[in-house]
């Protein structure tokens, strides 16, 4: 089916783990790929999705190739000694906009800011001149206005945008109005990882439901050692990724918890984890004959590689979409793959729909 052109914002740990996992799975042809829904979705393999332009604002990537950037600190991943792709990209000036956080400032040195109406004419002659269909958003927690600059460049440049962070667009009724207006494909918002807090909190919690228990109050804390836990230490930059994984919980339950019955948050950030996640799940609720129940839940995960395959899928159900010439959200693939969709579904049906999908 040819090849997928795809640019990304956000240069960060996991634009790392996505790349450095497509370069692990080269070298080792005879391994199954884990964590994707399927080695061929639509005609297309891990190894049609190649990255052909790129954008950041630490001076550590920006103006240097993009295989050598992925390596540069703070960034965390190194399962893969070098990449032999993306040595001719080079990583080009995103505007800041929202800044880079109060506790991030002391890793991540942004290049000198210029006016952001110059740096958007270099960036839509970069995805013009690469030929990009496809943009990965990787953001950081709290990059509202950034999001809105890169999903206006989308719309102006007719690239499908996936949006793996929780500044609401696909699920944003005014933005994803423009994408279907445009007919430009949005997959949104915020990606879920392949076992991770979201979909373990979510699936326990309507078990729990399902099977008829009452619960009384869940809670989930997350603590972790790079860069995006980093970033959320900041608390004004938090609130939408609360509201994003509070709703994926919530949207499960028959009945909603009221707010102050229900906590989850990153809560905070142990350097020596690097990116290794810590999540702590507790559900308390009530059974038959009113009686006491509870479960708790420690799961550790590697982040990183917890989200890449999750974006693969997303990367490939856009594709497809652009090659069906649909626009607006691609909503089974939404539902599936992101924590915070236009249409929250339960996981069974989402998958089915996606399937669906899929076969056409
Ligand atoms: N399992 C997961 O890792 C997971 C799951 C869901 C969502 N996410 C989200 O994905 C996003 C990326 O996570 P990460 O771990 O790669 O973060 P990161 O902090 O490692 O990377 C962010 C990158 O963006 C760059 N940046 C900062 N401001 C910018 C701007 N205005 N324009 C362009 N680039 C800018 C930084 O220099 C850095 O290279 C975060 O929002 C995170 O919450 C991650």
């Amino acid at each position: 089916m040819g090849k997928i052109r795809c640019a990304v914002v956000g240069v960060g740990n996991c634009f790392a783990g996505l790349v450095q996992g497509i370069e692990y799975y080269k070298q080792h042809q005879e391994q199954k790929v884990i964590g994707i829904m399927h080695e061929n979705m639509g005609g297309y393999s891990i190894h049609d999705i190649e990255f052909v332009a790129a954008f950041d604002v630490d001076s550590k990537k920006v103006g240097i190739p993009l295989n050598k950037a992925v390596y540069a600190e703070p960034n965390k991943v190194k399962w893969v000694e070098t990449l032999s792709t993306m040595d001719e990209i080079t990583v080009k000036q995103s505007p800041q906009l929202d800044g880079v956080g109060t506790y991030v400032e002391k890793v991540v040195t942004p290049v000198h800011e210029r006016p952001t109406e110059e740096l958007k004419k270099e960036i839509l002659h970069e995805l013009k001149e690469k030929k990009v269909e496809i943009l990965v958003s990787y953001l950081p927690v709290g990059s509202d206005k950034a999001t809105k600059f890169w999903a206006q460049v989308c719309l102006d440049t007719k690239i499908a945008f996936v949006n793996c962070m929780p500044s609401f667009i696909a699920s944003e009724p005014e933005w994803a109005k423009k994408f279907e207006e445009a007919q430009i494909p949005i997959i949104g918002d915020d990606i879920k990882s392949q076992v991770g807090a979201t979909i373990v909190h979510r699936t326990l919690a309507r078990l729990c439901d399902m099977r008829g228990t009452k619960i009384d109050r869940t809670y989930q804390i997350n603590v972790g050692g790079n860069t995006d836990f980093l970033t959320m230490k900041d608390q004004d930059r938090l609130q939408s990724k609360k509201i994003s994984k509070t709703e994926a919980v919530q949207s499960q339950l028959s009945q909603r918890l009221p707010d102050d019955q229900i906590y989850v948050g990153p809560s905070d950030f142990i350097p020596f984890l690097s990116n290794t996640k810590l999540m702590f799940m507790r559900i308390e609720g009530h059974m038959w004959a009113n009686i006491p129940y509870n479960m708790e839940v420690r799961l550790e995960v590697d982040d990183k590689a917890n989200s890449a395959g999750i974006v693969i899928d997303a990367v490939r159900a856009a594709k497809i979409s652009l090659d069906r010439k649909l626009g607006g959200p691609v909503w089974a693939a939404s539902a599936y793959l992101m924590k915070h969709p236009p249409k929250q579904m339960t996981d069974n049906e989402a998958r089915e729909e996606l399937e669906k999908f899929i076969k056409g």
